[in-house]
């Protein structure tokens, strides 16, 4: 089942997380429709603007291999509630999404809440006339 593969290469990539400010370690994996997988944690810097967060992290990796298009992305947190996305990165996500894309929003237990880029992003910004 794709939840159970995003799932654990979000813990994984979780644990490599780079977050000695906020100790706030934060893992995404997403699957394009070809079926491949990227993964990413958030990686924080002493100038703390300069933090890139996992699912964009997991995005970029994503479009550096040559694919631009997701069809489920999970993202996860040590936290009991189920992790959302923050503002920017809902904004890259739709950037490389349809409206119905599955966003899976866990808790540190690995429970999720299934939502969808049309939930988390109405009125989302495009250049689209
Ligand atoms: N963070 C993410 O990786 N993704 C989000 O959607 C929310 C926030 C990271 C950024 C920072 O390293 C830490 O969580 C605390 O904000």
């Amino acid at each position: 089942m794709n939840f159970e593969k995003l799932l654990k290469a979000a813990q994984e990539i979780k644990e490599k997380a780079y977050a000695p400010y906020s100790h706030f370690h934060v893992g995404a994996a997403l699957l394009t429709p070809s079926g491949k997988m990227y993964s990413g944690c958030n990686v924080e810097n002493t100038s703390y603007g300069l933090t890139i967060c996992a699912e964009r992290n997991a995005i970029f990796q994503m479009v550096n291999d040559g694919q631009q298009e997701i069809s489920e992305i999970l993202v996860i947190g040590n936290t009991d509630q189920f992790l959302p996305p923050c503002g920017a990165c809902r904004q890259v996500i739709a950037e490389f999404a349809a409206k119905d894309t599955i966003i899976y929003m866990c808790n540190r237990h690995g429970q999720f809440k299934k939502t969808s880029v049309a939930e988390i992003i109405p009125f989302s910004f495009s250049l689209d006339k």
